[in-house]
């Protein structure tokens, strides 16, 4: 019997169809993959750099939170937003210290790990007194999960104004959600140990 693809219908008005169990990148050369293959479907939703690095150990080996992160949009009931990212971001604990510290190690702060349309998946580190500049997310709903360190979150009104509007400390294993709705933010590293967070996105921007 064959899978019908499943229809999503996410709130920003994307519309995607795609099978739950044919990974994205099969099925955009549109074909169907033995059921071993399937299986192994979280590498093939990484990307190419993402993938390489986490197999020669220059990135904390994240495929199994990337994979569960998508199948998500297949729960019965997801809200099709980047909160029903929280359950497997709280379950996400201490990153494999072999990875961890290559990545520290890596002058590149920010390693995309998934590029998809539902999707993007960032780990990003924070060197003591980085910063991001003020900015918004193109429409997106984004949660970060800090994995190392401490960041402080700065934010303002999304207008062209931006106002400041509050300051929060992000302490390891804190979880925080913005959009643009709620407005603008800048991220940064105000201590003297470096910090490592994760961002994931949906839609997924460019
Ligand atoms: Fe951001």
């Amino acid at each position: 019997m064959v899978n019908q693809p499943k229809h999503l219908k996410m709130k920003t008005g994307l519309s995607i169809a795609f099978d739950p169990i044919i990974t994205p990148s099969t099925q955009e050369k549109g074909r169907i993959v033995p059921l071993s293959s399937r299986v192994a479907g979280a590498s093939s939703l990484l990307t190419a750099e993402a993938a390489e690095a986490m197999a020669e150990g220059q990135l904390p080996d994240l495929r199994r939170v990337c994979r569960d992160l998508y199948r998500t949009f297949f729960q019965v009931g997801a809200s099709q937003t980047a909160l029903q990212f929280m359950p497997v971001l709280n379950e996400l604990g201490a990153l494999d210290p072999h990875g961890l510290d290559a990545f520290l190690n890596n002058p590149k702060p920010s390693a995309v790990l998934v590029r998809h349309p539902l999707l993007k998946v960032v780990l990003i580190h924070w060197q003591p007194g980085r910063f991001s500049s003020v900015h918004g997310h193109h429409g997106a709903g984004g949660v970060i999960k800090v994995l190392k360190g401490t960041l402080t979150e700065k934010r303002y009104t999304a207008d062209e104004w931006q106002q400041f509007l509050g300051v929060s400390t992000l302490h390891p294993g804190s979880i925080t959600y913005i959009d643009d709705q709620m407005g603008y933010h800048a991220v940064g590293n105000q201590y003297a140990e470096p910090a490592v967070s994760l961002h994931v996105y949906t839609p997924g921007m460019r």
